[in-house]
């Protein structure tokens, strides 16, 4: 699959374009982050957390920030529409996967699948891919699962306010 700047078809027959998110495509991120979110995180967050996490992640100065410090954000559109969105970066030989999110109405599609190839191509070669997940969040796990991915272990990590520990999710690349 090519890097950024992708044009494939969904299951569904549609055309679905990934491209590197500019300024532009960052507002779509937070659009999408605030549809997605309630839905995805429904009885797994509070309403409380949920809109916490939003209100702190989801700002254009913080994703400047994790766009300074190395993370790739790439959105993926139906035509003209929005539809998901996925960021990763890459240290010490291992892609992190850090963002990984498809409108609830689009799911099921593979647009989860085309994203996550465009996010995490443009950072290859490594060794290895990771990423987080809720421990209660089954459905992205069976997902992640799916595509190979084992759980190796979990994590503590601070979101918003709120501290969890989220399942550590890892997939051997070979080279
Ligand atoms: C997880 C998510 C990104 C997957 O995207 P998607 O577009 O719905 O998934 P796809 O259609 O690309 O699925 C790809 C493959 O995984 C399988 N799959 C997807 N979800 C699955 C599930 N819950 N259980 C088992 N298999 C699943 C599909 O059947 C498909 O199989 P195929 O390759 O044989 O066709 C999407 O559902 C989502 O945004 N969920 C909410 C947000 C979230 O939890 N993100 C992850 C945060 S860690």
């Amino acid at each position: 699959m090519s890097v950024a700047d992708m044009t494939t078809k969904t299951a569904a027959g549609t055309s679905l374009t990934i491209i590197p998110a500019g300024k532009k495509e960052m507002s779509h991120v937070i659009m999408l982050a605030h549809r997605i979110w309630p839905t995805a995180y429904e009885g797994i967050l509070t309403p409380e957390q949920i809109g916490n996490m939003l209100e702190r992640i989801y700002t254009y100065d913080n994703l400047q920030k994790e766009t300074d410090a190395g993370h790739q954000f790439q959105v993926a559109y139906l035509g003209n529409m929005p539809v998901g969105y996925g960021s990763a970066y890459i240290d010490d030989d291992i892609i992190w996967l850090k963002k990984l999110y498809v409108d609830p109405n689009y799911q099921g599609q593979r647009i989860g699948v085309h994203l996550m190839h465009a996010t995490v191509s443009p950072l290859l070669p490594a060794s290895e891919i990771r990423l987080l997940a809720n421990p209660n969040n089954i459905p992205a796990h069976r997902f992640y699962e799916h595509l190979g991915f084992t759980q190796i272990g979990t994590v503590p990590v601070k979101m918003g306010d709120w501290e969890f520990c989220d399942c550590l999710f890892s997939m051997k690349l070979t080279p």
